[in-house]
């Protein structure tokens, strides 16, 4: 895999329409708190179908940095966490990845302490972690803030009942990987529902972790008895399966896709039905045909799962930029999470925006511009729409696109897309 820092250029020629069949990656927000959790039991952990990305390759350097060995080859991943000497996460390293913070609570349940600088803002918005401190500061630990580090220790973590007032992804996560960490039991009420949770919580049982309730908003940890070695399978992921998803519906074809749960896109899968996809689902694929040309949904109000994933927000948009009628959004999630909007106005799109809420009018054609990729999702969407686009697309991009998306040009060629990936 390339270094951190370089310039991609996707190169889409819009105008084909994907037909065949593909698999679905595995998940990239399954596997980082599961790598971060593999420091916990101080053995071996053997990971399969781990998907190469930018931001995995950060998650094992900051384990090396920790002291452990971590390798990939292809979508096995080795670790060995006996050597951990480390418990402090530098300032490069946390800037690399901003969910480097999942890395606290794992750290503070085997080490009792951990250093590391706060995350800040991102391409989304302020993005505050005041819930996972709360959360761990419940746990027993004493936080010590300050612009530069974050300082976390307790002598004795004690299970205990944690509120959450907002479902948020990483502090349920945090809280659980804490939890390992303490003596009793500890509740979560208000935790995030999101597949990637009980995930989680499925590695960590077989780590013999005693966990009730995880997808559900109440989970229970009883015991935590960590076992030395672990083998887990990461399971797929639902926002590569969606981007798929949208990016067949607004080019047109007929798609399989393999090896995921639509169940667990069935927020996105609705909204695609609705524009006049015709979508089949099976227990573990799902096909889609389009003919490219749907009509307006709305609104699309985004909400934590099992409402419309954030993620697939700017996917379902690119989607619907030539649908019939009038599309409308509403982002709850993230406060600026609209950043494709400027860039997909360059290909011809109608949409307008006030606040949080965006408008689509659908347009009879786009054409393809000189783009840059703003973020993950984003940049993804870019794809979407180019491939929806006459002409040729160029979207230079600095990493992000590639920080979620395994092989996500070739995966297009082989449906039949002109895409490129060069850097
Ligand atoms: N929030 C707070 N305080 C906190 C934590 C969160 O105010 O202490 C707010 C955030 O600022 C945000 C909202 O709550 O506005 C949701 O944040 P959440 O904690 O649920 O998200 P996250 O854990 O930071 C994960 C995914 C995101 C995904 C969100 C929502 C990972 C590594 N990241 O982020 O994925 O959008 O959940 O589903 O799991 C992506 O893959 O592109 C991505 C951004």
């Amino acid at each position: 895999m390339r270094g951190a820092i370089s310039m991609d250029f996707w190169t889409v020629r819009g105008g084909k329409r994907l037909y065949g069949a593909c698999r679905v990656q595995g998940s990239k927000n399954a596997s980082l708190p599961i790598l971060a959790a593999s420091v916990l039991a101080g053995g071996e952990t053997e990971l399969t179908n781990v998907p190469r990305l930018r931001d995995i390759d950060a998650a094992l350097r900051i384990l090396r940095h920790l002291g452990c060995r971590a390798e990939q080859e292809g979508n096995r991943l080795y670790i060995d966490a006996r050597g951990l000497v480390h418990s402090s996460v530098p300032e490069s390293l946390m800037h690399e990845m901003r969910s480097s913070v999942i890395f606290m609570g794992a750290l503070l349940a085997r080490c009792g302490e951990v250093r590391l600088s706060p995350p800040g803002g991102c391409r989304l918005g302020k993005r505050p972690i005041d819930l996972h401190l709360a959360a761990l500061r419940k746990l027993g630990a004493r936080i010590e803030e300050d612009v530069s580090e974050l300082h976390c220790r307790a002598q004795r973590l004690r299970g205990t009942e944690i509120i959450l007032p907002f479902p948020s992804v990483g502090a349920t996560e945090n809280a659980l990987l804490a939890a390992c960490g303490a003596r009793g039991e500890t509740l979560i009420r208000g935790a995030a529902r999101e597949p990637e949770i009980a995930a989680l919580a499925d590695f960590l049982c077989a780590m013999v972790a005693e966990i009730r309730g995880a997808g559900s908003d109440t989970i229970r940890l009883t015991a935590f008895r960590p076992k030395k070695d672990v083998c887990f399978r990461i399971p797929p992921d639902r926002i590569a399966a969606a981007s798929f998803a949208c990016a067949a519906a607004g080019c047109g074809g007929d798609l399989t896709l393999n090896g995921f749960e639509p169940g667990q896109i069935s927020a996105v899968l609705h909204f695609l039905n609705a524009a006049g996809c015709d979508i089949i689902t099976f227990t573990h694929a799902l096909r889609l045909r389009s003919d490219a040309r749907l009509t307006a949904v709305g609104p699309v109000v985004t909400a934590p799962y099992p409402g419309f994933p954030t993620d697939a927000q700017p996917l379902l948009m690119a989607a619907l930029l030539r649908a019939e009628g009038e599309s409308l959004f509403r982002e709850t999630i993230f406060e600026n999470r609209y950043r494709q909007v400027p860039e997909l106005l360059r290909l011809g799109a109608d949409i307008s925006l006030d606040g949080r809420e965006a408008t689509i009018r659908g347009v009879e054609r786009l054409r393809g511009s000189a783009l840059t990729a703003t973020d993950l999702r984003g940049g993804a969407a870019m794809i979407v729409a180019g491939l929806a686009a006459q002409g040729e697309t160029v979207i230079c991009d600095d990493g992000h696109i590639t920080r979620g998306y395994e092989h996500f040009d070739r995966c297009l060629r082989s449906l039949g897309a002109d895409v490129y990936l060069e850097y």
